[in-house]
């Protein structure tokens, strides 16, 4: 028999439901280039978002998460997605993955910011999206081969550059393999430590953009990053995530002196979208003032946020006081690969899934907990995509028809704590024209085209590493400078309003030279962007 072989790159929820939703029948190889447990999915806490309430439903779920987004997602992406959540969330259940109950014995659901319902359903406190990649990765059958420490570093094309048929890995003693396979689907997850202040695993470096982006596949939407309110922030540096659902359960964010930040700033108050929360506390901090989580009316906080409370402890903040200094940081990407609703890119056979894809379902900032639903929901449907249409690549998965490689070699080493400290000042929670430029000019200082043909093989992981944090760097500058706008999770101080119009896929394509089409008011509309 003839088995299509798909190959994974990441280890996240959505990797784990695309793999096991395939069945027993078709060889999937996932290649992760840490350990297997080492991504953002493991750190997600807060929960899964489904219309399950009898107060709830889909259409609630839809419109919130629309609003959210500030209507420029994409409407079929947000109505499949809020629709499949209540049975995604009962075939985990039949399934035996365990979720929080109340006493009645219902599935105990969470309030999250700008959430109209209760819709959070939650594991082990906050141990959500640790507990449920556990549960599926138990999942697996013998026909998943799982392979550790594999860092992708370029994928493989066939000649005429639009079909993709592999990719190649280092290992951890340095050796080079290529990897062929029928179908290879990006799903290894964002970039957000590209900032120096954020939640991600040390692992969420913005490979599987940079990968995609070299090979030519079309981005999207990469201006729209979102920034967590509330990082655990100690002696100017960020520890890592304090869940909303914290405010969810009561909690309110104070100065030191007992002062309600968020009183006046937005009718939700401490749960108002996440942008709004970020801005006022980024406000307050730019000012000098201290910024905390008021915890007082938990009750039994360490056994409703066991994560949040270890989080402390390791960080020497003592919460007898119910006091958590935070700041907020970056958290997700709601840009990326740009695909279709079955997670096909512009490049034949190379589908995206996940963080790193953009379908539009965020448009331009994620509702809380929108994000382990969306890499169960598409994980699922790229399966059955798959399982359906899927077909052997026999004559094309062959060394002979590849692509030739590059062989410029590297000029010049990027600091990367200096590139993330930049980002985080210039292209981070409010920017200003003058510094997206400022900071534009200097990451193309590094010579960003040559980076690009830089002939990959001859490098370390850690020094492809950088070049792809560079890479992201520069995507998102670009985009941040093209958005003439303030919109969702991003803020313009030089342009503080919405536009009237909406402007939807904006699109970036690694190409032989810059178009930027311009609307009748000057405005962007689509960058085709060299290198
Ligand atoms: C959180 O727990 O606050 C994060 C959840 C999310 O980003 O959806």
């Amino acid at each position: 028999m003839n088995h299509i072989k798909v190959l994974i790159i990441g280890s996240g929820i959505a990797a784990l439901q695309l793999a096991k939703s395939l069945g027993r029948h078709i060889d999937v190889t996932i290649v992760t280039k840490s350990d297997f447990y080492d991504g953002n999915s493991c750190l997600a806490q807060g929960g899964v978002a489904a219309a399950l309430s009898a107060d709830d439903h889909p259409s609630k779920h839809y419109h919130d998460t629309m609003v959210a987004g500030r209507k420029v997602n994409n409407k079929k992406a947000v109505e499949f997605v809020t629709k499949e959540a209540p049975q995604l969330i009962e075939d985990l259940v039949r399934a035996g993955c365990e979720f929080d109950k109340d006493q009645a014995g219902s599935l105990e659901l969470g309030l999250e910011g700008a959430h109209s319902e209760k819709r959070i359903v939650h594991s082990g406190g906050d141990e959500t999206g640790k507990r449920i990649v556990h549960f599926i990765a138990k999942q697996l059958h013998d026909n998943v081969k799982i392979k550790e420490k594999m860092f992708a570093y370029e994928l493989i094309l066939t000649k005429q550059k639009d079909t993709c048929i592999g990719v190649k890995v280092k290992l951890a003693n340095g050796k080079i393999q290529s990897l062929f396979a029928d179908y290879i689907v990006i799903a290894s997850g964002g970039s957000g430590q590209i900032y120096s202040r954020t939640s991600n695993a040390a692992t969420a470096t913005g490979d599987g953009l940079a990968l995609a982006y070299i090979a030519g596949a079309e981005l999207a939407d990469l201006e729209f990053v979102q920034f967590h309110p509330t990082l655990l922030y100690t002696n100017g540096k960020a520890h890592g995530l304090i869940s909303e659902a914290v405010r969810g359960e009561g909690a309110t964010l104070i100065t030191k002196s007992g002062y309600p930040i968020m009183q006046n700033v937005h009718p939700l108050k401490d749960l108002a979208p996440r942008h709004v929360v970020s801005q006022t506390i980024h406000e307050y901090i730019q000012k000098g003032e201290q910024v905390f989580l008021d915890i007082r009316n938990i009750k039994n906080f360490s056994l409703r946020f066991p994560t949040v409370y270890t989080l402390c402890q390791k960080a020497g903040v003592n919460i007898s006081h119910g006091k958590i200094p935070v700041a907020p940081g970056c958290h997700f990407f709601m840009g990326g690969i740009k695909t279709d609703l079955y997670c096909r890119t512009n490049i034949n056979r190379l589908f995206a899934v996940g963080e790193v894809a953009c379908t539009g379902l965020h448009g331009s900032n994620r509702l809380a907990s929108n994000s382990l639903l969306e890499g169960l929901a598409f994980g699922e449907r790229l399966a059955k995509w798959l399982c359906k249409y899927g077909t052997s690549n026999k004559e094309l998965n062959d060394a002979k028809n590849c692509s030739t490689i590059n062989h410029a070699v590297l000029q010049k080493h990027v600091n990367i704590n200096e590139l993330k400290t930049r980002m985080m000042e210039m292209t981070g929670i409010v920017r200003k024209k003058h510094q997206l430029i400022e900071q534009k000019e200097w990451l193309e200082s590094f010579g960003i085209e040559q980076l690009l043909d830089v002939n990959f093989d001859l490098l370390s992981v850690e020094e492809t590493t950088s070049i792809f944090m560079l890479v992201n760097a520069w995507l998102v500058t670009t985009s941040a400078l093209y958005r003439t706008e303030t919109r969702g999770s991003h803020y313009r101080l030089d342009c503080p309003h919405e536009n009237n119009e909406v402007w939807l896929n904006r699109q970036i394509v690694r190409q032989k030279k810059e178009i930027v089409k311009k609307g009748e008011n000057n405005e962007f509309i689509e960058a085709t962007v060299v290198t």
